[in-house]
This record gives structure tokens, sequence and C-alpha cells, in this order.
């Protein structure tokens, strides 16, 4: 028998033999995802002009524009972390719903935006970040004066990969509240000026030589990230610092919360400024750069808790 008969043979009963192909059977795969920065001065305009075109309700759910990194088919950040700006007018609200993706919203601008989590409010002020776990009941409102702009950080791109992609509405408000709920004693909200006064705090502590001073958002009781796929992070690069370059498995997504700088990506440098985003793919090498005299602070969304606990988490 031929082997190209052999190989027709064993695909007649649903077999294959990689073997029969060139080249070796595990194959390494370079990222698709590219090194990008998305402008604020871009952003900002085009999610205000969206208000013409949709309103939060059934359907569209939400009135978000998403970041699409132009290596990644599904048009979302990384290939593991899908990022949008959400936008609410005053006194709008975005309908309750639940999904299997993780969700974290991290307030950008504007006064009076809520989420309410299993029946329970967290009013969000700029800085903020708030939490919805896996199918936890969540809805937003404005009740402020002024437009709202918040991050929706998903790990839906995770979700979507392992087919337990789903998303349930429903028709009106959870009355439960948290504390009684599957969710009892897990922090849902982290508020901007602890985190900041944190952040500061070890500013005084050794750096890191790759992130300067950087810390986790973490579970006060249990210790854990905020989600089980991704990681939430504050840093600050201080005034002159710039970085060694290092790389990792993982990625990240940054926003640059305040201040100016650059990153170098692989062979390319970066600038950005206030506002900005920018994507680190994984194990391709960076590092950053501080610009001007004010220090830059960085929030960013990575999906470290993924890698590790799959022990695919490697640092160089
Ligand atoms: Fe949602
Ligand atoms: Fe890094």
């Amino acid at each position: 028998m031929e082997l190209e008969a052999y190989c027709a043979w064993l695909s007649q009963a649903g077999l294959d033999a990689p073997w029969s192909r060139p080249g070796p059977l595990i194959q390494s795969k370079q990222t698709r995802v590219e090194p990008y920065v998305w402008r604020w001065a871009d952003i900002e305009p085009r999610v205000r002009g969206s208000a013409e075109f949709v309103a939060p309700g059934r359907g569209a759910e939400r009135r978000i524009v998403r970041l699409a990194n132009p290596g990644v088919p599904e048009r979302t950040s990384a290939h593991t972390i899908s990022i949008a700006v959400q936008y609410l007018l005053p006194g709008e609200t975005a309908p309750v719903h639940r999904h299997t993706p993780n969700a974290l919203r991290f307030m950008l601008k504007g006064h009076g935006a809520y989420t309410i989590v299993e029946g329970e409010k967290f009013v969000m002020a700029p800085g903020d970040l708030v939490l919805t776990p896996s199918m936890t009941w969540h809805e937003h409102g404005n009740e402020g004066p002024e437009p709202v702009m918040w991050i929706d950080g998903l790990d839906s791109p995770v979700v979507r990969y392992l087919e337990v992609l789903a998303m349930e509405p429903r028709a009106k408000t959870v009355e439960t509240t948290a504390s009684t709920g599957a969710f009892a004693g897990r922090t849902l909200h982290y508020r901007w000026d602890d985190a900041h006064r944190e952040l500061l705090r070890r500013a005084d502590d050794a750096a890191s030589p790759f992130d300067d001073v950087i810390m986790e958002y973490r579970d006060p009781v249990s210790g854990a990230s905020v989600l089980p796929t991704i990681g939430c992070y504050l840093q600050v690069l201080r005034p002159g610092v710039e970085t060694k370059p290092h790389r990792h498995t993982s990625s990240a997504v940054y926003h640059v919360v305040r201040g100016s700088g650059s990153s170098t990506i692989g062979d390319d440098r970066h600038d950005w400024e206030v506002g900005d985003f920018f994507v680190v793919p994984p194990s391709v090498p960076h590092s950053h750069r501080h610009r001007g005299t004010e220090p830059a602070i960085l929030f960013s969304m990575q999906d470290v808790p993924l890698l590790k606990a799959l022990g695919l988490y490697y640092e160089s």
C-alpha cells in the first residue's frame, strides 16, 4: 500500500497521521497579536459619536466601542482580553444581564455612573475598578449630569475558545444582594483613592527593574487575582525611569491614567500619553520609559492568572 492510499484509508475511519506531512509534529506558532497603541484623541470623539447610532437596551445591550487589534481576527485587543469603552448619557441605563465571561470596569470620565452586581449598587468614581464575575447579574446607569465613560475588560475570547460563551438577559433588576449571594465576602469594588494611596506608599520601597513600582489588585480576603483569567495592576513610572526589557508568556493591555512616556515593544518604540491604550503581545520583549515631569501611572489588565493556572507562565 502506498502512503497516500494509507492516509486515505485512515481518513475513512476519522483518523490522521500527522507524520505524513513535512515538518515537526509540534510546530512553534508566532503570535498574531500586534503591538498596538490606541490614541485617546482618536477614541474619545468616536465614542461620543456612537450615541447617534446606538442606545443601550435589549439587543445591542451596551453602547460600546471595542479596541480592535489588527492581528486578532475576532477584533479584540489581545487574543485573551477584550477591551471596550462604554458610554452612557445622563439618565440612561444598560439592562440587567449575566454572561459566562468575567468582566471588569475601570472608570474613566464623569460622575454618577453606577454598576449593580447581584443587587448591590457600586457608584463608580474615576479610577474605580468594579468586577462582575462570571454569571453575576449586572446592570449599569448614569445618574450624573454629564455623559460617562468607562473601560470594559472581558475574558470573552478565552470563553469563546472554550465554547461556553453565553449571555442571558433578565426582565428586571435583581433584588438579592451580594452579601447573601454566592459572592459573599468577595470584594467587587476597588476605589481609586485606596489604590492610588497604596501605590504611592509602595513607591518608597524597592522598585522592579522591569515595571518600576507596580502592584496587583488582589482580593483582601483570599489574596487571589481579581478574576481567574485577568489580573489588574496599577503602576507608576517615576520621573526619569527607564525599565529593563523583559518578556513573558502573558499579554497585557495598558491604559495610561496619568502622564506620558514610551514603551519599546519588540523592535519599535511607541509613545503614549494620558488616556491612550497599548497592548504587549505574549513573549514579546518590552520596556517602558517615562517622559515629562509628572509621574506616569498605568492601569493594566494582564492574563497572568490564566497562564499561571495552566502552568504556562514563563518570564525571561
Ligand atoms: Fe455584561
Ligand atoms: Fe512586562
